[in-house]
């Protein structure tokens, strides 16, 4: 994918740059996607060799921002490309999408995903416009569970049992939502604005907006 030319814009944090996936992103990416502490609970297999990563990158290279977008995660300190955030399965008639996310093992447990996630959650919510976003987890990933609950996430139910199928096994989920209006209040609150600077769930979004802004539903 060609950056000056996406719709997809780079979001920015304080230690990272979220750009739009292209393929030479793939031999960083290996890193991540071979380990199997990784990907246990991710819904494709660890990758035995670059050529496996690059193949299933290949998936998110195909811009279809309507319904898929990966960001790489690049460390601003060392330009290194350490993880990645998406959204998937978007549906714009509703007004949700989906939300995933994965980090190379050895820059866990430092808060970067979390910085990673709430810029992707502000250009979901403000950028696209939409109301609910949701992130469906193993009940096992207690790492995944945290950093979402800790972003605002509720849990709504499960195990949904057998929602996943991967390397031959049917796996449980859990369903996690985030609401914009639930989202804006926290948000509104960390950041300590007055409530009549806050965005009313109701208004065109204005920063990160996709070329057209919100649809008519
Ligand atoms: C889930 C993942 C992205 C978390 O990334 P991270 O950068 O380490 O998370 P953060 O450092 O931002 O931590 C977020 C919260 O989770 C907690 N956390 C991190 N690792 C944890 C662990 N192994 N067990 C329990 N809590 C954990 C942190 O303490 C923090 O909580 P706090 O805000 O209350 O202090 C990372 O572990 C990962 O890539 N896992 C493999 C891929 C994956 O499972 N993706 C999710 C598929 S749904």
């Amino acid at each position: 994918m060609d950056a000056s030319k996406s719709v997809q814009p780079v979001l920015e944090t304080e230690r990272l740059y979220l750009l739009p996936i292209a393929r030479d992103h793939a031999a960083d990416l290996h890193l991540a996607c071979a380990d199997p502490e990784v990907m246990r609970y991710v819904d494709f297999p660890a990758s035995q060799t670059v050529q496996d990563t690059a193949r299933r990158l290949d998936l998110f290279l195909v811009e279809l921002p309507d319904w898929h977008a990966t960001w790489v995660l690049s460390c601003k300190a060392t330009a290194r490309v350490i993880g990645f955030v998406n959204y998937h399965h978007r549906e714009n008639c509703n007004w949700r999408l989906e939300v995933g996310f994965l980090l190379a093992r050895a820059f866990w447990g430092r808060g970067l995903m979390r910085e990673a996630l709430q810029a992707l959650l502000e250009y979901c919510f403000l950028g696209l416009a939409m109301n609910r976003v949701e992130v469906t987890v193993n009940p096992a990933n207690k790492a995944a569970i945290r950093l979402i609950e800790g972003v605002g996430f509720r849990f709504e139910g499960g195990p949904l049992r057998g929602r996943q199928y991967v390397c031959g096994e049917y796996r449980d989920l859990l369903i996690y939502g985030l609401l914009r209006q639930e989202w804006t209040r926290s948000h509104a609150l960390k950041h300590a604005l007055l409530p009549d600077a806050v965005p009313q769930a109701s208004a065109a979004p204005d920063t990160h907006n996709e070329k057209g802004g919100r649809r008519a539903a």
